[in-house]
């Protein structure tokens, strides 16, 4: 016996196929300033030695009050604000975070509960290069029309997973939250994302111990841990070759930007990929570690919100955005600035 459809794949109702765009963004900033000289000590390192490596001179750590959720919320709220929506409007709410202390469930449904909003809401996990693939999702989702607005936040409070111990990490990471909003667009804003992952590289950035190893072991608190030399060869010379790529996709020239704008790493890491990437000498390039740290999925949206608020980069320009981290992951894309 046949077995016959009764409905035919091409009566099948979708949506028209629209354009996205960021229509909002905002950041947080934990109030508690560290300078490096208040972790040096615990790591035998230096100030001098921290501003050198990594180019970084403070960072934020997050206090009471200030959870995924609140630092999720605070930068929601300028985001929303930007875009001259409200939370109710939002159909989607995608939370990027690799520091959210619950198994489950998700951040997403407890910050769109705090915004007002029940829409879908869930989270996703690709570390640094997390609000990238954020965007990624939310710009398809608008474009197929499942959403018309997608909150994306990345967020992080990375000194709950950092050992203050760990000369590696002790001084890289840190805590904060960036959001866009990703909306219908009369015209493109989202160029195609190139994005990919080498899993054979999955233990250089990672938690130092399971969940399971950490109750059945009575292991101590785990911490994540990273082997720096391995990352920053992999970034410095994986990383641009993927940037040019999320160029080319685009159609758009390195002298057409009017912004770069790539994860928050490590400066001297920064400062190799735009050489390699030949871009030209006054493109504004986001150096935002200075003073934030490398806060992972927080990094690209807090860099781009303090250029856009600095007025360092025009409204309705061309920025290329790319992260990159535990996975190893990757994405990158050309964004219309909002
Ligand atoms: C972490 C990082 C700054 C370390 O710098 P590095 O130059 O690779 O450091 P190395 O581990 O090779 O060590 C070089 C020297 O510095 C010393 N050192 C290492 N950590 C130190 C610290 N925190 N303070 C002072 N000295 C330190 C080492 O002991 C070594 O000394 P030696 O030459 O006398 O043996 C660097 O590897 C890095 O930035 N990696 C990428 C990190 C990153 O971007 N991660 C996020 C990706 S999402």
């Amino acid at each position: 016996m046949t077995v016959t459809p009764k409905g035919l794949a091409g009566e099948l109702r979708t949506p028209p196929v629209a354009h996205a765009r960021i229509s909002g963004i905002g950041g947080y900033r934990p109030r508690r300033v560290v300078p490096n000289a208040e972790l040096v000590d615990r790591i035998d390192s230096s100030d001098e030695w921290i501003r050198e490596r990594s180019g970084i001179i403070e960072r934020r750590f997050a206090g009471e009050g200030e959870s995924v959720i609140d630092m999720s919320e605070f930068a929601t709220t300028p985001a929303l604000e930007m875009a001259g929506i409200t939370a109710d409007q939002l159909d989607a709410v995608i939370v990027a975070t690799v520091s959210w202390p619950y198994q489950t469930p998700a951040a997403a449904p407890m910050l769109a509960e705090r915004l007002g909003s029940k829409a879908a809401a869930f989270d996703i996990s690709a570390a640094c290069a997390g609000y990238c693939h954020g965007i990624a999702l939310a710009g398809d989702m608008v474009r197929a029309g499942t959403a018309q607005h997608v909150l994306v936040v990345g967020v992080e409070r990375l000194s709950d997973f950092t050992s203050l111990d760990d000369r590696g990490t002790a001084f890289i990471f840190a805590d904060g939250a960036g959001a866009a909003v990703v909306s219908r667009s009369e015209t493109p804003g989202i160029g195609p994302t190139v994005w990919g992952s080498d899993g054979a590289q999955w233990p250089a950035i990672s938690q130092t111990e399971s969940w399971i190893d950490v109750h059945e072991k009575n292991l101590g608190w785990p911490h994540i841990g990273m082997a720096g030399q391995t990352v920053f060869r992999w970034a410095v010379w994986g990383m641009a070759p993927v940037a040019q790529q999320a160029l080319d996709a685009a159609g758009v020239t390195a002298d057409q930007l009017d912004a770069f704008v790539p994860h928050q790493a490590n400066v001297r890491i920064i400062d190799a990929m735009a050489k390699k990437l030949d871009l030209p000498a006054d493109l504004p390039i986001a150096r935002d570690i200075a003073y934030t740290g490398n806060t992972s999925a927080a990094s690209v949206p807090l860099a781009m919100e303090r250029m856009i608020r600095h007025g360092e980069i025009p409204r309705g320009g061309l920025a290329l955005q790319i992260g990159f981290g535990a996975g190893l992951s990757f994405a990158a894309q050309v964004v219309v600035i909002p």
